[in-house]
């Protein structure tokens, strides 16, 4: 694990990048870190094993040629414009869920805000216990909050979050994704990203939130179809990017924390119509005929006329209106 604090590689990626025209002398570095020559030269070899590219030279030392494709938790840092969340970043190679690891910082202090990344997780999971495959290419993370929230307001956090990514990517990548009810990020009406929130509750308060976050950033739509096209509520995956195309989902990740962030403050401010009226400009789901097979009242079919201050959703079937908080919709032609 490495993390955005506490980390001699962070600094010595900021020195290099601060001196990228130029060499920068081992003895210069040593000095600067405190370290001795030979943990300077030690932490070089970490950071090129990661990615860096860094060309050393006899007498005149270290210069960085490239920097690294992983997530590494300094990159996202560096430039992030946020005030609480991402300010902490707990970064993996590899993880069961990242949604389990924020789930046990949940109980310590000065955790409000952190994140938890990972290039690939063995054990993702999604909505409704179904398995989450995220292989490398993926940005997989979980975001833990604690909001001075009750406990109704929860149901919002997926609407906000699914809201603040789709915002992100028209930014950065000028895509215009969906917003598919409940949480899902659409292109093409195939599966983007999805969101999962686990929720702890005390006496009508919510305690914290972690706010899981799965992004198909670069992946091989097919392989993956494959393999989860059996488990519910598949409806067909796409990539934001495709293989050939260069992006960098730092920005992206950056982008999507700092809007999180922006929607987050207007929710505490009370401005949900906001929210509400960003998320309906992108819906899919209103004015959709669509069928509900595993409601607690049985299948539901009807035409969806909006959502409720809660992020329900509404359906007028068979002359009423009914209310779907939880479930998985289809969309029927
Ligand atoms: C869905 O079913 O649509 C929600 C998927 C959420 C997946 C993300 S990936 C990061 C985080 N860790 C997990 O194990 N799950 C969430």
């Amino acid at each position: 694990m490495y993390t955005s604090f506490d980390d001699t590689l962070d600094k010595i990626v900021r020195l290099l990048k601060s001196h990228q025209s130029e060499f920068l002398s081992g003895e210069e570095l040593s000095r600067s870190l405190g370290l001795s020559r030979a943990a300077v030269w030690k932490n070089i070899k970490k950071l090129q094993f990661l990615g860096y590219k860094i060309t050393s030279r006899q007498k005149s030392g270290y210069r960085l040629v490239a920097k690294t494709n992983l997530m590494l938790p300094w990159e996202i840092s560096d430039g992030l414009q946020t005030e609480t969340i991402g300010r902490k970043i707990y970064y993996f190679n590899t993880i069961d869920s990242t949604q389990n690891f924020a789930l046990k910082l949940a109980s310590k202090p000065h955790e409000n805000g952190s994140i938890v990344i990972s290039e690939q997780q063995t054990h993702g999971r999604g909505r409704r216990n179904r398995k989450w495959f995220s292989p490398r290419g993926g940005i997989w993370l979980s975001v833990l909050l604690k909001p001075n929230f009750e406990i109704s307001q929860a149901s919002l956090f997926p609407m906000l979050t699914s809201l603040a990514l789709a915002i992100a990517i028209e930014k950065v990548l000028k895509l215009r994704p969906k917003l598919k009810w409940p949480n899902d990020l659409t292109l093409n009406n195939k599966k983007v990203a999805g969101i999962l929130v686990d929720a702890s509750i005390e006496s009508n308060q919510i305690d914290y939130l972690v706010i899981g976050v799965g992004i198909n950033f670069k992946i091989q739509p097919s392989t993956i179809s494959k393999i989860v096209k059996n488990s519910g509520n598949f409806y067909g995956i796409t990539t934001l990017v495709k293989k050939k195309e260069k992006a960098d989902p730092i920005l992206l990740l950056q982008s999507f924390l700092h809007e999180l962030e922006q929607l987050y403050s207007k929710l505490v401010a009370g401005n949900l119509d906001g929210i509400k009226n960003e998320w309906e400009k992108r819906s899919s789901t209103i004015g959709r005929k669509v069928k509900i097979s595993s409601s607690p009242s049985g299948e539901i079919k009807g035409m969806v006329i909006g959502i409720d201050d809660d992020g329900a959703l509404l359906i007028s079937s068979k002359g009423k209106t009914q209310r779907l908080l939880v479930g998985d919709i289809s969309y029927q032609v």
